[in-house]
């Protein structure tokens, strides 16, 4: 565990020039914000520092733009910024520049400016000294809002932090703390619920994660390459036969660090991954020639219940099934379901994280009962991975 430099602790605010950078990396759809999460969970930094007179000056990437590309300017998030702030949000269309000085120079104490894309300068992306310097010489001070983008070692993320005083904004401190007492320390006994299409894509999770949990729930696609390793036929379903070796290795790691892994007993089997075709649920070993697992069957659900109902902690990342396809989300949105009455009831301590994790308890209307939901999915994936984020690592206290 380490402890972070926190914008509470910033000596004499008032009428000092803060960089901001969040990250408002928004969903969206046709020219319209399609989940403002995002900017709900940051306004609460930005509110706190406006509050106590300093000139925020809001800087964030949007999407991943090669160069200047209006469809990823960040005036699409301004009002929707203004609206979370209930005041005046700027806009200045550069992120550096000779424009966004004089905007700087025009700002009262208390005022909120955001800043054009910083990805429109591929230097940011390049972590370019000069350019995190220029950045730098906007302000007085830097707070790190953005955990969701703390994997990244950009310009505005880590190169900055070389040269100004740097501080963890409220966000970013309530994600390392909520994150790091569920994974580092967690109240035992505790469960992970790994899950997903690919071992290969989290394989650096499963090594981790079983090192640091009483049991390990495995689920989605990924888990058909466990149940290959454990020999059970899986019909037609996709798998990584390459990685069978490799999920051998997890199952008998997790053995000598006595954690339990858990696979699914049942599937709901289908020909293909469509709600008009032919589905049936059934025990795993009973998987028929040409049929495909796409969600964990009712028993699976039962056993994971169970297993919940000895926790004091869960970890969920990733999602049981093919949730886009309405009859494949059941495992998930009940699981969610599940998760959320349990630690409502008290006693289970529940931290989620993830794009689809998140996009299937929103599903279930299950985000009041989580005891934390992080806004990040690959910097969510990396600290379950047990790195350390780069753009974390200059806001560590000494
Ligand atoms: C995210 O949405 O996970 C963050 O905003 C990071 O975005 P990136 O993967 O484009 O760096």
């Amino acid at each position: 565990m380490f402890a972070l430099k926190i914008m509470e602790a910033i000596p004499e605010i008032g009428g000092k020039r803060v960089i901001v950078r969040a990250d408002l990396n928004v969903p969206e759809s046709g020219g319209k914000i399609t989940d403002e999460t995002r900017i709900a969970r940051f306004a609460p930094t930005a509110k706190w520092l406006a509050d106590r007179g300093a000139k925020v000056i809001v800087l964030t990437h949007f999407g991943r733009p090669k160069g200047k590309s209006p469809e990823f300017s960040t005036a699409l998030i301004a009002p929707a910024l203004e609206r979370a702030l209930g005041k005046p949000v700027a806009f200045v269309p550069d992120s550096v520049g000779p424009e966004v000085e004089a905007a700087i120079a025009k700002m009262g104490d208390g005022d909120v400016l955001l800043l054009e894309n910083v990805r429109f300068y591929p230097e940011e992306e390049a972590n370019d000294p000069a350019f995190a310097k220029r950045l730098a010489a906007l302000g007085d001070i830097y707070v790190n809002d953005a955990f969701s983008a703390a994997h990244r070692a950009h310009a505005s993320t880590e190169g900055i932090t070389g040269f100004l005083p740097s501080y963890a904004g409220l966000l970013m401190a309530e994600e390392v703390g909520a994150l790091s007492r569920a994974l580092e320390n967690p109240a035992r006994p505790a469960l992970a619920i790994v899950a997903g299409s690919k071992v290969s894509t989290k394989l650096a999770v499963l090594e981790n994660v079983t090192g640091k949990v009483d049991a390990l729930a495995l689920g989605g696609a990924m888990a058909n390459t466990f149940l290959l390793a454990r020999g059970y036929g899986i019909g037609a379903s996709m798998a990584e036969a390459d990685m069978v070796g490799t999920a051998r290795k997890i199952l008998a790691r997790a053995e000598e660090n006595g954690c339990e892994i858990m696979l699914p007993v049942d599937a709901c089997v289908a020909m293909e991954a469509s709600a008009a075709s032919p589905r049936k649920f059934v025990g795993i070993g009973d998987i028929g020639d040409g049929w495909k697992i796409f969600d964990v069957g009712p028993e699976t659900s039962k056993l994971i219940e169970a297993k919940l109902s000895g926790m004091k902690t869960v970890l969920l990342n990733g999602t049981l099934g093919m949730y886009e396809v309405e009859p494949f989300a059941r495992g998930s949105v009940e699981l969610a379901r599940t998760i959320a009455r349990m630690t409502k009831g008290g006693g289970l301590t529940s931290v989620a994280g993830g794009g689809d994790t998140v996009a299937t308890i929103n599903m279930a209307g299950a985000g009041d009962g989580f005891t934390y939901i992080s806004t990040a999915g690959g910097a969510f994936l990396e600290w379950l991975e047990g790195k350390r984020l780069p753009a974390i690592v200059p806001l560590i206290k000494e």
